[in-house]
């Protein structure tokens, strides 16, 4: 099996303690204590309420200079100190998937600056986005943070203002999930 695909399991076990589940657009999901996240290729068989499962692909919208400037300023996940972290799985509506490429790209990045924006967060939020739709999940993206404690707060600007934008206006499902790092 590739190893670019991972499952995000909902349960009552697992490194990150749920502290917060909220449904921001659409159908919820089921609530649970705890997240596991493990590659597809080595998953256990540990019991679990849901199962989300997201592969990590190429870049869709990203320009040269956009993607320079993201590589020059991000940080990994896994760093010490972020022990807070957000799961977002998020779908788009029809309407969006029905405009063509340059479309899209021009409603997110033009209209809604949705990664200059992202840019003014970066190195305090560690990001790595999944995508789903092609391998027909309930979401099209599963989208996922990491930040410290003390940046919880620049964390909430951002996803205010990134749902106050076109862009936004196309997602028809959204769950917020926060979490926090459990010490084993
Ligand atoms: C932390 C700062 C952030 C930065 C720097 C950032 C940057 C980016 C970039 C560059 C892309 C385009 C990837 C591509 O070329 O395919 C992207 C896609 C995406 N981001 Fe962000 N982002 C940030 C925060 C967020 C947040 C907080 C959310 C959710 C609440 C989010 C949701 C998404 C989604 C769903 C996509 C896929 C859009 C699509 O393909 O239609 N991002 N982001």
């Amino acid at each position: 099996m590739a190893n670019n695909i991972y499952n995000f399991h909902g349960g009552s076990t697992g490194h990150w303690e749920v502290i917060k589940m909220q449904t921001v657009t659409g159908e919820p999901l089921q609530p649970v204590t705890h997240l596991r996240i493990h590659p597809a290729s080595s998953d256990t068989t540990e019991e679990h309420v849901w199962t989300l499962t997201g592969l990590i692909s190429n870049l869709r919208y990203t320009e040269k200079q956009e993607k320079e400037s993201l590589v020059g300023i991000q940080e990994d996940l896994g760093r010490a100190h972020a022990t807070c972290a957000a799961l977002i799985p998020l779908r788009k509506s029809e309407a969006w998937w029905l405009l063509a490429q340059d479309e899209r790209r021009n409603i997110f990045e033009k209209q809604s600056e949705h990664t200059q924006t992202g840019l003014k967060y970066l190195p305090a939020i560690a990001r790595k986005l999944y995508h789903c739709r092609d391998i027909g999940g309930p979401f099209d993206f599963l989208t996922w943070f990491e930040y410290a404690p003390a940046h919880a707060h620049a964390f909430e600007e951002l996803v205010a203002r990134l749902r106050s934008t076109e862009e936004w206006s196309y997602v028809d499902r959204e769950v917020d999930i926060r979490l926090s790092r459990v010490f084993l």
